[in-house]
């Protein structure tokens, strides 16, 4: 198999490092990239102060694909939403996936078909309480993929996941108690909650050319919970 260059911002996130697992045992190179000092599992790692234009390394020669992971669950009724919380989701959601995108696209293009993937969730499609802020960035990032899938076609793909809720360190304090873990269990169709691995496993195909026909899609990995809703 011909090994092939990922590049991951955010690569402390759970996913992420499953991710690169799974893309590092069929021999491909994964850099990360993270405002952590040291994420163990990626060939290249390097630190950025955020994600914001300009702070990208330089990274030479031709990737075949890029993922954005950093993302915030920040729910609280509207009215306490400020307007400082609208920004810092908007700025760590969606502006920092398009600094990112700007910093790699020419390494992108670089290679005979690329593939780019964000991370959505699936109170986008499916209207949540407390959920304005992040629905709203998260919104965004749905409309990049579609926007952008357009403008590079055929040589980069660009499609995003939208998961329920998964278990990370993201999602840690609505499933840290076992009545807590019970209840999420119980709203998701198939009566769990996500895994990292679940996850994972749809990123690595989106990465791969076995999803080499599709560009332009919101894929939801959610157990159901976007379009079931169970008597
Ligand atoms: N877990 C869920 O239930 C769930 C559901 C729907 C969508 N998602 C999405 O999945 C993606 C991956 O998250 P995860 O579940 O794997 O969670 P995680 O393991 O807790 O990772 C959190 C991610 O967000 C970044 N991050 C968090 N706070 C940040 C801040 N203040 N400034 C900059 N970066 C920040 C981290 O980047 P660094 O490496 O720089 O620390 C890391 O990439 C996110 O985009 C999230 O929105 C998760």
């Amino acid at each position: 198999m011909v090994s092939k260059t990922y590049i991951f911002a955010g690569a402390s996130s759970k996913i992420a490092i499953e991710t690169a697992k799974l893309l590092k045992i069929n021999g491909h190179n994964v850099i990360g990239i993270s405002t952590k000092m040291k994420i163990k599992g990626y060939d290249e790692f390097y630190t950025v102060g955020k994600y914001d234009f300009g702070v990208f390394p330089p990274i030479d020669g031709p990737v075949d694909g890029i993922v954005y992971f950093p993302g915030t669950i920040n729910l609280k009724p509207f009215n306490r939403l400020s307007q400082v919380d609208f920004i810092q989701d908007y700025q760590i959601n969606s502006l920092g996936a398009v600094a990112f995108t700007h910093a790699y696209l020419s390494n992108l293009k670089n290679t005979e078909q690329a593939s780019i993937v964000y991370l959505s969730t699936v109170a986008v499609s499916t209207g949540m309480p407390f959920h304005s802020s992040i629905s709203m960035a998260k919104g965004a990032i749905e409309g990049l993929t579609k926007a952008l899938a357009a403008e590079l076609a055929p040589s980069v793909r660009v499609n995003c996941i939208a998961p329920s809720l998964t278990d990370t360190p993201l999602s840690e304090k609505f499933i840290n108690s076992p009545e807590k873990l019970e209840a999420s269990e119980k709203r998701n169709p198939l009566k769990k909650v996500g895994s990292a691995m679940d996850i994972a496993n749809a990123i690595e195909f989106l990465l791969s050319g076995k999803s080499g026909w599709i560009t332009g899609q919101v894929i939801a990995v959610d157990g159901g919970m976007g379009n079931i809703k169970l008597l």
